[in-house]
């Protein structure tokens, strides 16, 4: 392992009685980066998130974070972790800033620290008035910034987010992704999953596509398009769409010149790349 590796996993398998929902996976997370999970619903991606931050136990493979085997030494592994899940876990019967305070004490953060980190996270979500609200007062979005802010609270050298911008409005998703970007600026590493292709595509640096609980394609996004064909061309006959992708646009518009109905010719996002690779849209089910 060299230093320069944040994460590794080896032939993680994780079964839930009949179903293997981790399916012997491999992946090497590099310290600093941000790197996004794409794949459709059931593909195995928030298990993944769970088995690597010691939510869940896996019934194959090995599991190392920031040099600690997450199996022989959790406690110095989930030290150098925060989470956030797909299931805001918050203590509803307490007030948002208890969360928060629960959080630091969990992770030893003096108090000086801690009231300084809430108020500066609280400020930059705008979640000062709610602070002192129950939990379960608060709509789905609200209840998402805070446990984020919880996740980020001890500054963790890992973050993991998992749908972290799902149910958010539009707003909340860029504060959220500045939130991010500024993170992997200060050298956090981010695993993040998304099925939001535009959020994969601008923010990650390499993107891992996840279909049945491995990983079919790695790679930064440009890369993965250019496999397919870097140009599309998106023809709508008779109500019914079909994509072709090409090297360049010139071969693309020769083809297109011979083509009836609707045609556009555009550059290839991640969600061809996943529809090509897996036979299904990203929004899908398994
Ligand atoms: N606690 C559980 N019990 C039984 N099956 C589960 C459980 N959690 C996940 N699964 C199954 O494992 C597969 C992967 O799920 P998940 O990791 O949640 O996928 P994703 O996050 O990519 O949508 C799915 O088929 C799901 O139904
Ligand atoms: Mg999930």
């Amino acid at each position: 392992m060299s230093m320069e590796d944040m994460i590794v996993i080896k032939g993680l398998v994780k079964r839930f009685g009949d179903k293997t929902a981790v399916n012997g996976l491999d992946l090497v997370i590099h310290r600093g980066e941000l790197f996004g999970f794409l794949g459709p619903n059931g593909a195995g991606k928030t298990t993944t998130l769970r088995c690597v931050s010691t939510l869940t136990g896996f019934d194959e493979g090995t599991i190392t974070v920031n040099g600690h085997d997450i199996t022989k030494e959790p406690e110095a592994a989930k030290g150098s972790m925060g989470v956030i899940q797909q299931q805001v876990s918050l203590d509803k019967d307490l007030t948002i800033r208890e969360n928060m305070i629960s959080h630091a004490m969990y992770h030893n953060m003096g108090k000086k620290e801690r009231n300084e980190r809430i108020s500066e996270l609280s400020d930059f979500f705008g979640l000062g008035e709610y602070l002192d609200k129950p939990v379960d007062s608060l709509s789905g979005g609200w209840k998402k910034r805070a446990a984020i802010v919880c996740a980020m609270l001890h500054r963790p050298q890992v973050l993991f987010l998992d749908e972290p911008t799902s149910g958010l409005d539009i707003n909340a998703r860029r504060l959220l992704w500045d939130v991010i970007k500024s993170l992997h600026r200060d050298g956090t590493t981010i695993i993040l999953t998304t099925h939001y292709i535009e959020e994969a595509e601008s923010l990650c640096d390499r993107v891992g596509i996840i279909d049945k609980g491995r990983i079919i394609a790695l790679d930064i996004p440009k890369n993965l398009c250019e496999k397919v064909g870097s140009i599309a061309v998106e023809t709508i006959e008779n109500g019914k769409t079909t994509y072709k992708y090409f090297k360049s646009r010139d071969e693309a518009s020769a083809f297109a010149a011979s083509l009836k109905g609707n045609v556009t010719i555009r550059d290839t996002n991640l969600e061809d790349v996943f529809v090509e690779l897996t036979g299904k849209s990203v929004g899908a089910q398994t």
